[in-house]
C-alpha cells in the first residue's frame, strides 16, 4: 500500500505512526491544505509531503488515501478518492447526507475497492462482550438495548478551534445525530443484518450554549440541539434507544452500552462496573413461580488489570479516575489484540484501545480483497438512522423509515474480527 493521509489535524496524529508500522504499508504521505500542519508531521514521523488533495488522486504513485478532515467533508472527498481508483480509509462519521452514503456504496459495489470507516465503537470492549454473548446465545432474542455516546462541548471547543478559528462555533453547532455512529456501531454490530426500519427522535433545546446551538445563525446547520435521543424499532422486531449528547455534565466514561436485554440473559454497565445476568436454571427446571437469575460480574474481562484492581480496592477512588478518562490508552483483556501486527507493539493506543484494530482491518482488508468489518453496508447502518433522527426530532418526533442500503454482496466475505 502506498497510502497519502488527507488532514494532519488533532487526531491524525495517532494514526500516520500505525500506517508507516503496518507491514502491508510501503509508502506514507501527509498532506494538509495548512502546510505547517503537513511540514510538523512529517518532520515528526519521517514522511513525505504530497501538497494537495487533488495531487494524491491524481498520483499514480498513491493507491489508498486516508481522510481525516473535518466531519463533514468526509463524503466527497471520500466519493472523489473512489472515482479516483484509490482505495479510502475514513474517519468517523461517513458522510452527513444520505445520497451520498448511497453512491459511496454504489462505487465500492462497482470497482470492489476498499473503503473501512474508522469507528472506534467496533472494538470497544462492551461491543465485543456483547457481541460474543450474543453469537453463543446467552442473551436469547435481542429485545432492548441501550447506548450513548456522551461528549459535553465544553471538552470538544479545542477541536473544532482546529479548523474552525474564531469561527469555530459555527462547526460545533453540528446537529448531535450527524455523529451517531459510535453509539449505533456498538448495538448494531452485536446483531449481524440487522438494521433500524423506523425512528423516532427528540431533540434537547434547552441548552445554556446559546451561543453555539440555535435556529438564528450560531451555526451553519440551523441546529437547535444540544442533545438527541432516538428511538429505533430494529428488523428483527428489538428496540434500541440511542442518545447524542453533546450538553450534560458528565465526562467519561463516554461511549458505551449501558443495557443490553434479550430473553434470556442482559448485561449492564454503570460507571465502572460490568454484569451479565442469566435465567437461573435450576429454578426453571425446579418450575420455581419466581425465577431468579444468576447475576455475574464480568468486570473482569472488560476492564484492564490495573483498571480492574484499583475498582476492587477503592471503587470511589477508581470510579473518579475513569470520570477523569482513564483507561483512555490502554487495551482490554476481551479485545482480540493477538491478531495485531507485532509491529504495532509499544505505539501508542487511544479509544480505549481501538485504533490499532481499525489501521489493521483496513491494511487486512486491502491486502486479502476481503470487506472490511467495518465495511460500507455497516457503516451506512449506522450511520443513516442518526441523519433521519435529526429530521424526525426537528419535526417534533415525528416517526420516519430509515433507508437499508441492504448487507454486502454475498461473494464477498467479511474479515474475522477475533483472528
Ligand atoms: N473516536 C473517533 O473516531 C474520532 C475522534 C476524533 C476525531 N474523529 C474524526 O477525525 C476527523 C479529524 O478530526 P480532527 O479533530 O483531527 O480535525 P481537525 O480540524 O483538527 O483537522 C482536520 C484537518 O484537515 C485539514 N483539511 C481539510 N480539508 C482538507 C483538504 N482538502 N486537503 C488537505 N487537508 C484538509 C484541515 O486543514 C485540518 O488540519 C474528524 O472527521 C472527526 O470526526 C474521530
Amino acid at each position: 500500500m502506498k497510502i497519502a493521509i488527507i488532514g494532519c489535524g488533532r487526531f491524525c496524529t495517532y494514526f500516520v505512526p500505525l500506517f508507516k508500522a503496518h507491514p502491508s504499508v510501503e509508502k506514507v504521505y501527509v498532506c494538509d491544505l495548512k502546510r505547517e500542519r503537513a511540514e510538523e508531521y512529517s518532520k515528526k514521523f519521517g514522511v513525505d509531503i504530497i501538497d494537495s488533495f487533488e495531487e494524491a488522486l491524481a498520483s499514480d504513485k498513491i493507491n489508498s488515501i486516508a481522510i481525516f478532515t473535518q466531519r463533514t467533508l468526509h463524503g466527497k472527498m471520500v466519493i472523489a478518492a473512489l472515482k479516483a481508483g484509490k482505495h479510502v480509509y475514513s474517519a468517523v462519521p461517513c458522510t452527513t447526507d444520505i445520497d451520498e452514503i448511497i453512491e459511496i456504496k454504489e462505487l465500492v459495489e462497482k470497482t470492489r475497492l476498499t473503503y473501512s470507516m474508522g469507528e472506534t465503537g467496533y472494538y470497544r470492549a462492551p461491543a465485543i462482550f456483547c457481541r460474543r454473548e450474543f453469537k453463543k446465545g446467552t442473551f436469547g432474542k435481542f429485545a432492548y438495548a441501550e447506548a450513548q455516546y456522551n461528549h459535553d462541548i465544553r471538552n470538544m471547543e479545542l477541536s473544532f478551534q482546529s479548523s474552525g478559528g474564531d469561527e469555530w462555533r459555527k462547526y460545533a453547532g453540528v446537529p448531535p445525530m450527524f455523529y451517531p455512529t459510535h453509539s449505533t456501531s456498538m448495538v448494531l454490530s452485536t446483531m449481524p443484518g440487522v438494521y433500524a426500519k423506523k425512528v423516532v427522535a427528540f431533540g434537547y433545546k434547552e441548552s445554556p450554549r446559546t451561543d453555539i446551538y440555535g435556529v438564528d445563525g450560531q451555526n451553519l446547520y440551523n441546529n437547535p440541539f444540544s442533545n438527541t435521543a432516538m428511538l429505533l424499532e430494529l428488523s428483527n422486531g428489538g428496540i434500541a434507544r440511542i442518545s447524542e449528547n453533546r450538553c450534560v455534565g458528565w465526562r467519561a466514561p463516554e461511549t458505551y452500552i449501558s443495557q443490553f436485554y434479550g430473553t434470556e440473559g442482559g448485561y449492564e454497565f454503570s460507571v465502572a462496573r460490568h454484569h451479565l445476568t442469566k435465567w437461573n436454571e435450576e429454578d426453571i427446571k425446579n418450575n420455581e413461580p419466581y425465577t431468579r437469575v444468576v447475576m455475574t460480574d464480568v468486570t473482569k474481562e472488560l476492564q484492564p488489570p490495573e483498571i480492574y484492581d484499583a475498582i476492587v480496592e477503592d471503587y470511589q477512588a477508581a470510579a473518579q479516575r475513569l470520570a477523569d478518562g482513564w483507561g483512555y490508552g490502554l487495551s482490554y483483556p476481551v479485545q482480540p489484540t493477538q491478531r495485531l501486527p507485532k509491529e504495532f507493539d509499544g505505539i501508542l493506543n487511544a479509544h480505549n484501545g481501538t485504533h490499532h484494530f481499525l489501521i489493521d482491518d483496513f491494511c487486512r482488508a486491502y491486502d486479502t480483497g476481503k470487506l472490511s468489518p467495518t465495511n460500507i453496508w455497516e457503516a451506512a447502518r449506522w450511520n443513516i438512522p442518526g441523519l433521519t433522527a435529526h429530521q424526525s426530532a426537528l419535526k417534533g418526533g415525528q416517526t420516519m423509515d430509515v433507508i437499508d442500503l441492504g448487507n454486502p454482496p454475498e461473494d464477498w466475505e467479511v474479515l474475522d474480527y477475533e483472528k
